[in-house]
């Protein structure tokens, strides 16, 4: 087996990102991280069957003292709760969790949202490792720190930046998800590149056969890539006062759609986040061609990448513009000066740009 792959965030809170197949399996590797003699595993009914048995072998064999408890939660978005939140950290509290204690965060998105914030407030702050196991985890929400817990009225309403103390994504843990998530993925690593570097987009475009097969170096490399402009954003701008919105390219316009279809992507009937995004990027890089900002023949490549992929890149049937521009305004990006966007000068080189027309908007999503 080739040794994993290394990302580093630096900074005060710097922390490693380890990147690699059969990581679940290396108890000493994820015991490292653990500084006291309590972990709370938290995983959900999708992840838990496949691997939460074997991470609590490898840990009880590498650290025969440490006492795990878990939490599991059942799969999806609408888990994402103050209710759910609150059984965490009884379960931490049933634990017996001091101030070194450790939540484990093994599963996706919602997995590692709920535990991070359980973890950034359990005795103002205790220690989280995240385990990713779905590729838009292990590229995006695992690393960062943002963790948060939904609201009725709105997603990540409530939460905090906790960074964690590492990130350990096991590859292998990709070739069970569905071709789905897979796909959903693949759309926030394009964004590395839409935003960062036009020759990763190149270099998606020459692999995307390899990804889509879910070769195992290509997975690696994207995801090693994409961390590595991840951390060094995060590592610049960590509580996103400056350059670190850039990583929403593409959802204002995502949002908008994912909340209009009212989160129909969680139950299979409407776009996932990924999604969502895959077609945010395409409607911000037509609304940058609009406002004279890039080139069309950027927005037309991009599009074409997106679709090799196999994502969406237009507007779902039966979305009204009006009513998306509406989502729009009551997005937590828009700010006192209106409609924000992250818009392009070409592909590779993104920047934020507030008071962008309503009518300009309005006429991209009524050519999407
Ligand atoms: N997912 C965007 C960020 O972490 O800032």
């Amino acid at each position: 087996m080739s040794a994993p792959r290394k990302v580093e965030v630096t900074g005060e809170s710097g922390y490693s990102i380890e990147i690699g197949p059969g990581l679940l399996a290396d108890g000493a590797r994820l015991g490292k991280p653990l500084r006291g003699r309590h972990a709370l595993i938290v995983s959900d009914g999708n992840v838990a069957p496949l691997y939460l048995d074997g991470v609590v072998a490898a840990l009880a064999e590498a650290r025969p003292g440490l006492q795990l408890a878990r939490f599991v939660i059942p799969p999806g978005e609408h888990e994402k709760t103050l209710e759910r939140f609150t059984q965490c950290l009884h379960a931490l509290s049933e634990l017996g969790a001091t101030r070194d204690a450790t939540v484990i965060a093994l599963g996706g998105g919602v997995v590692g949202d709920l535990a991070g914030f359980a973890a950034a407030c359990w005795m103002r702050g205790i220690d989280c490792v995240q385990l990713p196991t779905t590729l838009l985890a292990m590229v995006d929400s695992s690393v960062g720190g943002k963790t948060a817990v939904d609201l009725p009225s709105g997603k990540n309403l409530v939460g905090a930046f906790h960074p964690p103390r590492a990130v350990v994504a096991d590859t292998a843990a990709l070739r069970s998800l569905p071709e789905r998530e897979l796909r959903a993925g693949l759309a926030e690593v394009v964004k590395y590149g839409a935003i960062f570097d036009a020759g990763f987009l190149d270099w998606l475009d020459s692999h995307a056969d390899a990804l889509l097969a879910r070769d195992g170096d290509a997975l690696a490399e994207a995801i090693a890539r994409s961390c590595a402009f991840k951390a060094d954003v995060v590592a610049r701008d960590p509580f996103e006062r400056g350059d670190r919105a850039m990583l929403n390219f593409g959802h204002t316009f995502g949002h908008a759609i994912e909340t209009e279809q009212g989160y129909a992507g969680t139950s299979g009937d409407g776009l996932n986040h990924g999604e969502a995004v895959a077609v945010g990027m395409v409607l911000a890089a037509r609304l940058s061609a609009a406002l004279g900002r890039s080139s069309g023949a950027d927005a037309d490549r991009l599009q074409r990448l997106l679709e090799r992929l196999g994502l969406p890149v237009r507007i779902p049937a039966g979305l009204e513009p009006q009513a998306l521009l509406a989502r729009m305004r009551l997005d937590k990006k828009a700010d006192a000066a209106g409609l924000r966007f992250i818009l392009w000068d070409r592909a590779g080189a993104a920047r934020i740009v507030s008071g962008v027309p309503d009518e300009q908007v309005l006429a991209v999503l009524a050519a999407g």
